[in-house]
């Protein structure tokens, strides 16, 4: 129905016809001329109707209001002196319009596109309109772009793109699963996949050696604003590899999706191990666009007259006691925040929060008094003070102590506004514990597929105590988000059964749940390994939103639900029936 795309057009068309069509963006009436921005999928060009060019086009357009759909004919010119707009493509020209078709309506929008202030129950009930603003149109060429980058980089290095089911078997990924009712099979649930591991792995058994899938992944968890029940991932995997060949995989696909979204990313990303992830920044998705880091204090205060401190130092497995320095804090936070700092913390389960001062006479604060002069000496070098400088302390059970300190190190980086906007650090932590232990349950910490560490004979290295047996596993962080994850798997049905057993599936529920997998290791099974990306995460973070929402066309609430479509929603009487199902309803 166009001849151009408004963008297309510029001031070599000047003086030819042309015909556009979109939507009408504002109508400004100039005393009988009446002026329309309209815009089509990228750009706004200016429309002129001026009843002593066409008196039919003028007519119509007294009718035109925002948002209604036209198709325009008319010659391009030039825009008067001074009336140029450089915000625009479009900027320098016009178009003067001979024939004007109204090609449908629009009711008052609910809401101004491109307001930042509208209520996101209404976007999103009204999604179809929110993403006809322009940062939406942005967000998704960037997505669009970056997901055939990656299929490019994938197929350029021997990737095949194949599909794996979404009506299956229950993956666990550490989230509930979405179950989908069988007719067929009365009482009998098929689950969404979490992510297509097992699948993948399979693939790797039938000798495809490397396999990727942009794939849907349901997870029925609590929501974050980085999390969504359905999502997406760049899904790899390949045979015959270590853990250096799938970084590098991996590494050259991000590096290929930056590049051709046009932004400048390292070729290779730095690496840390959890451990000290967790002991310098207390999270295993450490943002490395400041630096901030915890420093290690102990010993030092098992030295203190202090009973709390000094019980606490006894144990130096178990417990931490952390120190986080603010150059010039003294300087830069005022009494009343500093007693915010302790609200914040104790709001994560701290018991309290420390500090000194470094002021010209030396360290100050209300624990000084439980230090010998060479202790607080001691603090004073290993924490590199300078006057003004203000130092934090944390102390207790470690993974506490990791978590609120960690916390607080990205909440003081967002006070003392340090967070660097247009960076992109990527960070790979490596060398994760194979399990952890949660109120005595022994879980995953990437999935029961992941190899553990072993020992030269081939058995998982450090069985007797199962929170310090290692994993071949890897996550890729960009500015403090876990934007991917993988692992060597386990190739070996013996390994893979010990595994089960350590986590508590026997033999009988392992065979019940995992039953395909391990026969399929006994029929030639390929050392294989892979990772997957999360591609919504990713587009979060290259188009600089804080909503995952944003990134996705149709997203769900923080409670799960798609408010332009009502659902989840009750279904009939005579499809419960077929599916030989009874609601019981609970308060929830
Ligand atoms: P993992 O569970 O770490 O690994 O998932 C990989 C990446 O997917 C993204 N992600 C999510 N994004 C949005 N909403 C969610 N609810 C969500 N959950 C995860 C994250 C994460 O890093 N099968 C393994 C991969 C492998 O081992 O190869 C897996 O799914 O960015």
């Amino acid at each position: 129905m166009r001849t151009h795309y408004c963008a297309d057009i510029q001031e070599e068309h000047i003086a030819q016809e042309v015909t556009v069509a979109g939507w009408v963006m504002s109508r400004r009436d100039h005393g009988g001329v009446i002026f329309i921005d309209l815009r089509d999928n990228d750009e706004i060009v200016q429309l002129v109707c001026d009843p002593a060019d066409d008196v039919a086009s003028h007519k119509k357009a007294e009718e035109v209001r925002d948002q209604f759909v036209l198709i325009a004919t008319g010659i391009v010119r030039a825009r008067g002196e001074g009336l140029e707009n450089p915000n625009l493509k479009t900027g320098k020209i016009e178009i003067v319009v001979k024939s004007l078709t109204i090609e449908n309506r629009s009711l008052t929008m609910p809401f101004e596109l491109d307001d930042e202030r509208v209520n996101e129950e209404i976007k999103l009930k009204y999604r179809y309109l929110d993403l006809r603003s322009n940062k939406a149109h942005k967000i998704f060429k960037l997505r669009s772009k970056a997901t055939i980058a990656a299929r490019n980089s994938l197929d350029k290095q021997g990737f095949l793109e194949v599909e794996t089911p979404i009506l299956t078997k229950s993956t666990p990924e550490g989230a509930r699963d979405y179950v989908v009712p069988s007719r067929v099979h009365s009482g009998e649930f098929y689950a969404l996949p979490q992510s297509p591991q097992l699948f993948k792995q399979l693939l790797m058994v039938a000798g495809f050696d490397r396999y990727f899938q942009v794939a849907k992944c349901f997870r029925d968890e609590d929501l974050r604003a980085d999390r969504q029940p359905e999502f997406t991932q760049i899904d790899v995997e390949m045979s015959f590899c270590q853990q250096e060949d799938v970084i590098a995989i991996a590494e050259k696909l991000l590096y290929d999706i930056f590049s051709e979204c046009g932004f400048n990313v390292p070729s290779t990303f730095k690496r840390i191990t959890y451990t000290e992830a967790m002991e310098r920044y207390g999270s295993d998705k450490p943002d490395m666009r400041y630096d901030l880091a915890m420093v290690d204090m102990i010993d030092i205060f098992a030295r203190c007259d202090n009973e709390i401190f000094a019980n606490i130092s006894k144990d130096l497995k178990k417990n931490r006691i952390k120190a986080l320095k603010v150059p010039n804090g003294d300087n830069i936070f005022s009494k009343r925040q500093m007693k915010g700092f302790e609200d914040y913390v104790r709001s994560f389960g701290a018991q309290g929060l420390g500090y000194f001062q470094m002021k010209e006479n030396g360290l100050k604060g209300p624990l000084t008094k439980f230090f010998s002069q060479n202790d607080l000496d001691a603090i004073i070098a290993r924490c590199e003070l300078q006057i003004g400088d203000v130092v934090f302390f944390g102390a207790g059970e470690k993974k506490l102590v990791w978590d609120y300190m960690g916390r607080f190190r990205i909440f003081l980086a967002n006070e003392m506004k340090i967070i660097p906007k247009d960076k992109f650090e990527f960070l790979w932590v490596v060398d994760f514990p194979m399990f952890e232990v949660e109120e005595g349950q022994t879980k995953a910490l990437h999935h029961p597929f992941t190899m553990p560490r072993l020992d030269a004979d081939g058995s998982i290295a450090n069985k007797d105590d199962i929170e310090e047996i290692g994993s071949i596993a890897y996550d890729i962080v960009l500015n403090g988000y876990e934007i991917g994850g993988g692992s060597i798997r386990i190739h070996k049905e013996e390994i893979q059964k010990e595994v089960f057993k350590l986590l508590n599936i026997n033999d009988e529920k392992a065979t019940e749940k995992f039953g395909f997998l391990l026969d399929a290791l006994k029929f030639g099974a390929p050392p294989h390994g892979g990772f997957a990306l999360g591609l919504d995460r990713l587009i979060m973070i290259m188009s600089g939103t804080s909503s995952i929402r944003d990134v996705i066309a149709f997203p769900k609430t923080q409670r799960a639900q798609c408010l332009l479509t009502a659902a989840p929603s009750d279904i009939d009487e005579s499809q419960l029936d077929e599916l030989s199902l009874r609601i019981r309803k609970t308060n929830r």
